[in-house]
């Protein structure tokens, strides 16, 4: 079979291996690839596996047109690709071995030789005239080995990729591509996914027209599609809309809950649930869809005070791929002592940037009313999107959407003609460039709207990552009109005149009022800059930032009433009067919620 006119594919066909590296299953066998390359010289690109020495020596022959060749380029030196390199080698006593420094070094660990005599040391950069072509190599450690080179022919634009782009399967097995590639992705490189980014970089700077791995069809066309999936799996993302349930039963319960989440997940608008019992279907199987969808569900039994072992296993291929960026819902089940959402929680713990949904479903032996219960509040989380996409199961009248509006915190200061004053909002907004225009919105109650409309001028602190929570004690939950916000403070001051904060800012900005709209509730100052100053390179503090790491957690336990989701203030008592204001940041109702 010829790739180009002079690239001709020598590799064979395995349909007698029962498991892959010893572990994968591959009902449609494997294929070790093996090309040749006719030119003045002539090189063969890497051998096959130890079972078919006589019949890959005899396609190279065929290929090789009654010549004998010059090179055997070993890119991997795996022994699927490296068994038969003495075969080679006893068998064309005037070829040389091309490869990597370290791919000699393994050589003699394998095969007690390194072949001193007969080889050339290749490197990233180093290229091997071979007439026409010319081989050009690229250093791919760790995909999957360490000394794994890439080599790109320039004459035919191919890209011999080892063991990337590869796949489970003959080459004769007529299956979908992705399904295996990427089981076999997941399962033998997924570890490795920043070394994949690395060669992906370096090949966007090629010219490809073919890819030819070491197992699986060469890529003749849509380049652009296999390409885009290794950067999708090597960069951890979520390539297709989903969910999938990974499970281990004992009896039966833990199955059914999973079976009724499936379900509800379904019914819910989730595109595609995915199941896996992880006692009895394909382990890798589960870890390619771990990897490939966004949201997953992990269900077990607690066991021994741990997990299923099954499960275990199963985290653990996880964990040592780098799982990360998924929302992660837990499904445990005990009967005496549930520990395994504990535990699952504890093996994922150093995984990235994993959400755990709030719900997690407890059963103790068997589904009851409770549990099922959570299985709907789980369904209803992992499913948050799907119905608020739907025409007719979304709520389109959530205002929570307003609190996912980005904003940073600001205190405004400004000066009643008697003292200094200062305030914090988060509605600071650049409405126009050219000016540069600030549009600042403040409560009508606040004593310094009523101050700021008098004097026409107000500086912006940008509160800066590092401000403590005091900061918005001193600012924040009581009025400038009777107190003094900077008392006893030695302040400095910017050229209108007004306070700048000496701490725990990273900009400040003057400005002078230029239009002022009234809001009802609030005005809104339209603001030319007069001065402006970056003070410190620290992140400024966003709204989203203070809730999380600053606002202290309000003291609910054991107390029953209501919490003020501003300042954490506790109302204690059954029922919120309509008319409540909160006495440290007066915010209404709406800003209160029940203790839970
Ligand atoms: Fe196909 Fe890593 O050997």
């Amino acid at each position: 079979m010829n790739i180009t006119k002079d690239i001709i594919y020598v590799g064979v066909n395995d349909h007698e291996v029962d498991l892959f590296e010893g572990q994968y299953d591959v009902p449609n066998g494997m294929a070790y690839n093996s090309y040749l390359i006719l030119d003045e010289k002539i090189a063969v690109m890497d051998s096959v596996d130890a079972k078919f020495t006589h019949e890959w020596l005899d396609n190279i022959e065929k290929a090789a047109g009654g010549r004998k060749p010059d090179y055997l380029v070993v890119q991997h030196m795996e022994p699927d690709h490296s068994a038969n390199i003495c075969a080679f080698m006893n068998n064309y006593p005037e070829a040389v071995i091309v490869s990597s420094a370290k791919a000699f070094t393994m050589m003699k660990n394998f095969y007690g030789s390194d072949f001193e005599d007969r080889r050339i040391v290749v490197a990233e950069g180093n290229t091997l005239p071979l007439g026409a072509h010319t081989l050009n190599f690229i250093g791919a450690p760790m995909v999957h080995w360490p000394e794994v080179l890439m080599t790109y022919d320039s004459a035919d634009k191919v890209l011999f990729s080892a063991d990337g782009f590869g796949k489970f399967g003959a080459l004769d097995a007529d299956e979908d591509w992705a399904c295996e590639a990427r089981r076999y992705y997941f399962g033998i490189v997924g570890k490795y996914g920043a070394q994949v980014q690395a060669v992906l970089k370096k090949a966007a700077g090629l010219e490809i027209e073919a890819i030819c791995p070491l197992h699986g069809p060469m890529l003749t066309e849509n380049l652009g599609y296999y390409i885009g999936l290794y950067n999708t799996w090597s960069s951890y993302g979520v390539e297709s809309d989903g969910i999938v349930i990974c499970y281990t039963s004992v009896y039966g319960n833990t199955k059914k809950a999973v079976e009724m989440l499936a379900e509800k997940l379904k019914a819910k608008g989730c595109p595609k649930v995915a199941v896996n019992d992880l006692a009895r279907d394909d382990m890798a199987e589960a870890v390619e869809d771990a990897f490939r969808y966004g949201k997953i569900v992990l269900a077990t039994t607690t066991y021994n005070a741990e997990i299923f072992p099954f499960m275990r296993e199963f985290i653990n291929h996880l964990t040592e791929r780098g799982f990360k960026n998924k929302t992660v819902g837990l499904i445990e089940n005990g009967s005496w002592a549930p520990l395994a959402a504990k535990t699952m929680r504890n093996m994922l713990a150093d995984c990235k940037n994993l959400t755990f949904t709030d719900t997690t479903v407890k059963i103790t032996s068997a589904l009851n009313d409770e549990s099922k219960e959570q299985v709907e509040a789980l369904a209803n989380e992992l499913c948050m999107d799907y119905l608020a996409q739907g025409d007719d199961t979304a709520d389109k009248n959530d205002l929570k959407a307003l609190f996912n509006i980005g904003y940073g915190l600001y205190v405004v200061t400004s000066n009643d003609g008697k003292k200094d004053n200062g305030l914090i909002v988060n509605t600071v907004t650049q409405v126009t460039s050219t000016p540069n225009r600030i549009a600042v919105c403040i409560n009508k109650q606040n004593y310094s709207h009523h101050v700021i409309q008098q004097t026409g001028v107000m500086n912006i602190n940008c509160l800066s990552v590092d401000a403590p929570f005091s900061v918005f004690e001193q600012f924040g939950f009581r009025s400038g009109r009777n107190t003094d916000k900077f008392e006893g403070e030695e302040v400095l001051r910017s050229d209108n005149g007004l306070v700048f904060l000496q701490r725990y800012i990273n900009a400040m900005m003057s400005l002078k009022v230029v239009q002022y709209v009234d809001l009802g509730t609030h005005g809104m100052f339209i603001c030319d800059v007069t001065e402006a100053r970056v003070l410190s390179d620290k992140e400024t503090m966003t709204y989203t930032y203070y809730q999380k790491n600053v606002k202290p957690k309000p003291q609910t336990e054991g107390k029953k009433g209501f919490v003020c989701k501003i300042c954490g203030y506790v109302y204690e008592g059954d029922e919120l009067p309509d008319d409540f204001v909160c006495p440290l940041c007066k915010h209404g109702p709406a800003d209160f919620e029940p203790i839970k």
